[in-house]
């Protein structure tokens, strides 16, 4: 009998479990594949592993405006993969580390849900049967494949991959074809785009990166377009074939051939085959519903992480797993979704936090909007030889609390977080007036951007 059991050992199950155990409850964490989740297998780390060999390839490119000559950079495409897989198992086993140490008791099978009884909760993995007192779900998602003709069939075929299947790609695609524009679809292409394939995406909106900025999203398209990467936007996929893709544009039927394609239209929670209809879960279009506290419709019953469907990021669900484990340990506590930044590794980067001008607009907000170049920053003008990033700051004109603030540029992802306690915190424009930043730095035009707001 346990306090607690875990369904999922991802970002919100790992990191739940170890905080569960440390509040003292008996916890057993089940996870079927490995330990880590997509983020780790098959998500952040593996795509940002190979993004720096991408990025290091790229440099000695394009070295010579820098004064610095490199004769006959090679990226070798296999041993990049190979040492993905080195940078992934270094970690697995850090968080398999992590849970002997902690005094967690996992358990490697399938998990379904069995029944709820006079003792709790009974969930079968393998052949063996577990129950515990509470139940916290963390299953995650799955790459969505749609039933366009054709697609599951090149899926099968290996024709089309997802995620998973394109990460152990040793092969460098001579032409591929990347359906969907964002975060991924996008990491993607510029990893390939580097490595020298020919890439075409195409996106379903008039756009790419989604819920990016426009003014954003538009600036990185010109850098990819710049570098031969042809977006087909506002375009249909209509289907699949063995080595191409068919789509409508403006009415008119198109194909582009393929040597590969990458599926990349967004994630579904991986709710299926949980047994969650067994005790009564409520599910909306598969996601599991969940309050701010993270608990279900079922009274000890919880659940974090994308299979809630709400923000679908690794570091959301390490915040909704601990929020979760804090409401059982009896400290109230609850999520907060205004402030999670958002990144993407493309090269430059983009990361946002808080509200955009569009939503502003969408929600009626008294809202001011600036943008401004990183070219204020004297490092980044060392750095960026003819860069064009921008940093782009939203403030409430009554309170002048800071609301959003979404860049493209270097360092941008690591330069978010300090935006993001700006707006968790409701920061006003003065108050960040009196913090002193560091010189030279690219955040500096954050802070010199708030001066002319
Ligand atoms: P996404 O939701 O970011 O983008 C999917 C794109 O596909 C959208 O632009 C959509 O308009 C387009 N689309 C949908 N159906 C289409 C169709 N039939 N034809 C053409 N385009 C179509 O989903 P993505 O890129 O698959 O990523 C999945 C999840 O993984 C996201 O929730 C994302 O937040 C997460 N992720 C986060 C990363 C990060 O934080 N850096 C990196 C990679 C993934």
């Amino acid at each position: 009998m346990y306090d607690l059991i875990i369904i999922g050992g991802g970002p919100a199950g790992y990191n739940a479990a170890e905080k569960a155990v440390h509040g003292g409850l008996k916890t057993l964490l089940i996870e079927k594949r490995a330990l880590g989740g997509v983020c780790l297998n098959e998500g952040c780390i593996p795509t940002k592993t190979l993004l720096y060999s991408a990025k290091i390839y790229d440099y000695a490119k394009h070295s010579e405006a820098y004064g610095v000559k490199f004769a006959g950079a090679e990226i070798d495409h296999e041993k990049v993969v190979a040492r993905k897989g080195k940078v992934v198992k270094t970690l697995v086993s850090g968080i398999e580390g992590t849970m002997k140490r902690a005094g967690v008791e996992v358990v490697k099978e399938n998990a379904e849900i069995k029944e709820k009884n006079a003792e709790g909760f009974v969930v079968k993995a393998g052949d063996k049967e577990y129950t515990g007192k509470q139940l916290l779900i963390c299953a995650g998602s799955e790459a969505a494949v749609p039933p366009i003709p054709g697609l599951r069939e090149a899926v099968a075929s290996g024709f089309a991959k997802t995620n998973r299947e394109i990460l152990d790609m040793t092969t460098v695609p001579k032409e591929l074809v990347v359906i969907g524009g964002g975060v991924i679809g996008l990491e993607m292409a510029s990893y390939f785009n580097s490595i020298g394939s020919n890439v075409k995406v195409i996106e379903m909106l008039d756009h790419i990166a989604g819920p990016t900025d426009s003014e954003i999203s538009a600036i990185l398209q010109k850098n990819y377009k710049k570098k031969g990467v042809e977006f087909i936007l506002s375009a249909k996929v209509t289907s699949v074939g063995t080595d191409c893709v068919n789509y409508e544009l403006a009415g008119e039927a198109k194909t582009v051939k393929a040597d590969c394609v990458l599926v990349s239209i967004g994630r579904r929670p991986s709710s299926a085959g949980l047994g969650l209809e067994n005790i009564g879960v409520l599910t909306e279009r598969g996601a599991i519903v969940t309050g701010e506290d993270g608990k279900t419709n079922v009274p000890g019953v919880w659940a974090a992480g994308d299979i809630n469907g709400k923000s679908m990021l690794a570091h959301t669900a390490y915040r909704e797993g601990e929020v979760c484990i804090n409401n059982i340990l009896g400290k109230k506590d609850r999520m907060n979704y205004n402030a999670i930044p958002a990144v993407i590794y493309t090269n430059p980067e983009v990361a946002s936090v808080g509200e955009t001008s569009e939503t502003v607009k969408a929600k009626g907000l008294d809202a001011k909007v600036e943008s401004y170049t990183l070219r204020y920053s004297g490092r980044y003008i060392a750095e960026n030889e003819g860069g064009d990033g921008i940093v782009k700051i939203i403030i409430d004109k009554n309170h002048r609390t800071i609301l959003g603030v979404h860049m493209i540029g270097t360092y941008a992802s690591e330069i978010i977080y300090g935006a993001a306690m700006m707006v968790e915190n409701e920061m006003r424009v003065e108050d960040v007036h009196k913090m002193v930043f560091p010189h030279p730095t690219v955040c500096e035009v954050i802070r010199e951007g708030l001066f002319q707001i």
